[in-house]
């Protein structure tokens, strides 16, 4: 939630959603637009990375230019008619829920969606907001974890992003990708990602897209940490916005009464949406 705001709840809430479907009804989706669509904390800005490097050729001028300038926020930046007229291929980042995207997209452009394991959404997202001037700090973990299953936090509520991209998915050009997948092999995910958009790169390419979205690399990487003289001070964050970068941390911050009370959302809130979610590392070896 951003500090200063009201908690969007009833009327505030719905006053906000609809502003971003104004902004967005007159949007016209070309064909080879690209969005890359997550909950927050879900691998955002290293999809971003990604795209930004594989489409390095078609925009030589930003390369140096901080990720979300390259490939901007469709609901943030909805109310600036520049980027909708701007060059194509246009990339687009979003964490809109399904059913607030412009409905030209569907058939049209491309959607990559990534999801991660949602202990691991929550407890990065709580060192994200005590990390960010401009959100609201969480204090306790007790306390995320009823913000997260009420919804009342930055992207809304994760059990309906995530059931409404899935359970639509049939409507779009879609790419479903995972953060743990990615951590697995992410040379595989940027072919798989190359092949979806149609990016004929070459493997010594390839290598270097892998080796630049490194968990090392970026956490190095201005670029990809939101350190930009152009951003104003509330939205600049404390520290280094790449944080662990792995898969299962959430162990470090649950108590098992938290995980297990997790664990029983989860299954009564997912039961319709059978996912193969990878709650640990070990899960990824062999
Ligand atoms: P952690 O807080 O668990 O470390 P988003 O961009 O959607 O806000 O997601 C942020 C999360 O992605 C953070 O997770 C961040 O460290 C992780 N991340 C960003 N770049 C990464 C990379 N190259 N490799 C692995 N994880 C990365």
């Amino acid at each position: 939630m951003v500090k200063g705001s009201k908690p969007a709840t009833g009327s505030v809430q719905r006053t906000r959603l609809v502003l971003v479907v104004i902004h967005l009804a007159d949007f016209e989706t070309k064909d080879d637009d690209v969005f890359v669509v997550t909950f927050p904390k879900s691998g955002t800005v290293w999809t971003q990375r990604i795209m930004t490097l594989i489409y390095a050729e078609d925009f030589p001028g930003k390369a140096n230019q901080p990720i979300h300038k390259q490939m901007p926020w469709l609901e943030y930046r909805a109310k600036g008619k520049k980027y909708i007229t701007g060059p194509s291929p246009r990339l687009f980042c979003s964490h809109l829920l399904q059913p607030l995207m412009p409905k030209m997209l569907q058939r049209k452009g491309k959607v990559i969606y990534v999801m991660r394991n949602p202990k691991d959404v929550m407890v990065s997202y709580v060192h994200f907001s005590n990390n960010m001037k401009n959100l609201i700090s969480s204090e306790s973990f007790s306390e995320i974890l009823e913000k997260f299953f009420t919804g009342l936090m930055l992207g809304g509520c994760w059990f309906d992003h995530v059931k409404g991209w899935i359970t639509n998915k049939d409507k779009y050009n879609i790419l479903i990708l995972t953060y743990e997948e990615m951590i697995k092999d992410l040379r595989s995910v940027v072919v798989k990602i190359c092949e979806f958009v149609g990016k004929n790169l070459s493997d010594a390419a390839i290598d270097k897209v892998v080796e630049t979205a490194t968990f090392k690399h970026m956490k190095k990487d201005p670029l990809a940490n939101y350190e930009s003289p152009s951003l104003t001070d509330t939205d600049c964050p404390k520290g280094p916005f790449l944080r662990k970068g792995t898969v299962g941390d959430w162990k470090n911050s649950l108590t098992v009464a938290q995980s297990e009370c997790f664990d029983r959302v989860y299954q009564e809130r997912m039961k319709d949406v059978p996912l193969n979610m990878v709650w640990d590392i070990s899960e990824l070896q062999g």
